[in-house]
């Protein structure tokens, strides 16, 4: 049967924790695949914000979204970075996200240039923290395999790493011998 993949890990972490009439977060929402998965889990009372820096993303998502039929009043599809994403949120959303998802690295089939990087990616998982509620999640997959992704894989992991545990519970889940390397999974659960 095997382990879950990276990507199903993720989706079971945030899974577990955003139930109907939740705020969540995409902060790279790309083509849109965990925006849908996160329209899906909030329903009609809760809200999606999705960042990215790209027009074709935001294009992307917004056909995925209407393709399976989410109401727009579930999504707020934001063309801005992620760096932002404290001014971005509405005021009442401090403190009240369920789930931030960020899934870093290139839009898949765009520019492999555009990327995200890792000083706007350590602002963006600061400032997600600061509005998550008890017992909400930050789930980032890294990619160590593109050129600039094992620099900023490492300085997630250290962030995480150096979370106050009293505070904040960080894993990674990966998978170890694969030939190439592989992305991996770093979450962080706040506890209080
Ligand atoms: C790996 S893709 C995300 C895939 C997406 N989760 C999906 O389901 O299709 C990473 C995305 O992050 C976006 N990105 C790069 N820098 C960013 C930034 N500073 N703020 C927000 N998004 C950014 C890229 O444009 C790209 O679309």
């Amino acid at each position: 049967m095997g382990f879950l993949s990276i990507l199903s890990f993720a989706h079971a972490i945030v899974g577990e924790r955003v139930r109907s009439g939740d705020v969540v977060v995409d902060a790279t929402m790309g083509n849109g695949h965990d925006t849908l998965f996160l329209a899906g889990l909030v329903g009609d009372g809760g809200h999606v914000y999705a960042f990215d820096v790209q027009p074709a993303a935001l294009a992307a998502t917004q056909a995925r979204l209407a393709a399976a039929g989410v109401p727009a009043a579930r999504y707020t599809l934001l063309l801005r970075d992620h760096a932002e994403l404290a001014d971005a949120l509405p005021t009442d959303a401090r403190g009240a996200v369920a789930a931030a998802m960020f899934n870093l690295g290139y839009l898949p089939g765009a520019d492999h240039a555009v990327t995200t990087q890792p000083a706007t990616t350590l602002r963006a998982l600061d400032a997600a923290l600061a509005t998550l509620r008890v017992g909400g999640a930050l789930c980032a997959v890294v990619y160590p395999g593109h050129p600039g992704g094992a620099e900023e894989a490492a300085a997630v992991e250290a962030w995480a790493a150096a979370l106050e545990p009293e505070r904040w519970q960080a894993v990674t889940y990966r998978f170890l011998n694969p030939r190439n390397p592989p992305p991996y999974v770093v979450a962080v659960e706040k506890r209080k």
